[in-house]
């Protein structure tokens, strides 16, 4: 299917506005490395377990979670066919965690047979795309053996701060691309909901804890990547915030400059919160 076609059918869905184009695909792949020492650290996972990641994408993450836990064997549930294909695709050429990792194509709404007995859930960056989050959570509780981990992390748009600011046209594109989410049928702030989701959808023992990104002059090299990375971010929904009135083609890549230059400042500061949710499967 050409990538306009693609492109527009999920803004029509209004599901994922980030798209699914191969661009894309090699987003979320670098996006799934750079984060990964925010995301991945001090997860409460054995390591010997079976555990079942929702909405995997491409699978960025899938394989670094392999990586880290080399005793895990997960299945990676993800319901477009295009992220699916391309998460097998790459695991072709890596045929030692090929024998670990199952991708399986399927929607959490409608869930593939066999899904079951699982020791643990992951699941990062989805829901703020979900229009049903609580539900989405609910109808995955039947996946899991009782007494299940399940580990939720997700965004929380409005703690993004920057040492200097943001110019008011980036101040401008970033809460533009805030609206669009939720216009869209998604939640940018869904992570301090968190807690209150797990506990609406049955888990027990719900924590919760925010996560902080905090780049700076310690780490120069780590805080140039996370502002590119962000400035990326931004630019890679240009064509839906310009469908939708919120700004003008050439926008992106301006936000994605001024983020890049900033993350070259001597004396910048990123800061971002996430927020991580651990909730049990009642026994
Ligand atoms: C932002 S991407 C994140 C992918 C991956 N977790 C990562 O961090 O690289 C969100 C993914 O969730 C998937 N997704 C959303 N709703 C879903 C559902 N109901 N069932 C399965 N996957 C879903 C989307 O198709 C999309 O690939």
């Amino acid at each position: 299917m050409p990538e306009l076609v693609q492109k527009l059918l999920w803004t029509n869905s209004m599901t994922y506005f980030h798209g699914y184009t191969s661009a894309e695909q090699i987003r979320l792949r670098e996006q799934a490395r750079i984060l990964g020492r925010y995301t991945h650290h001090s997860l409460p996972l054995r390591g010997d377990e079976k555990l079942l990641e929702v909405g995997s994408g491409v699978g960025g993450q899938t394989a670094l979670l392999a990586q880290l836990f080399p005793k895990l064997r997960i299945t990676a549930l993800e319901r477009e066919r295009s992220s699916h294909d391309a998460a097998l695709l790459a695991l072709e050429n890596q045929p030692e965690l090929a024998q670990r990792v199952q991708p399986v194509c399927g929607d959490v709404f409608d869930l593939p047979p066999g899904l079951a007995g699982f020791d643990a859930g992951y699941i990062c960056w989805v829901l703020e795309h979900v229009s049903e989050p609580s539900r989405f959570l609910a109808t995955l509780r039947g996946c899991f053996r009782p007494g299940a981990t399940m580990i939720v992390q997700e965004v929380f748009g409005q703690s993004f701060r920057t040492e200097p600011l943001l110019s008011l046209f980036g101040q401008d594109y970033y809460s533009s691309y805030l609206c669009l989410q939720k216009e869209l049928g998604g939640d940018p702030e869904i992570g301090f909901r968190l807690g209150a989701l797990l506990d609406e959808a049955g888990y027990e023992e719900v924590e919760v804890s925010a996560q902080v990104v905090l780049e700076d002059q310690r780490s120069p090299r780590r805080r140039q990547e996370i502002f590119t990375y962000m400035g990326q971010l931004l630019a890679s929904v240009e064509d839906s915030l310009v469908e939708k009135g919120y700004c003008q083609a050439g926008d992106g890549a301006k936000v994605a400059a001024e983020l890049t230059e900033l993350g070259a400042q001597e004396e910048s500061i990123f800061f971002y919160t996430f927020v991580r949710a651990l909730g049990r499967v009642p026994k």
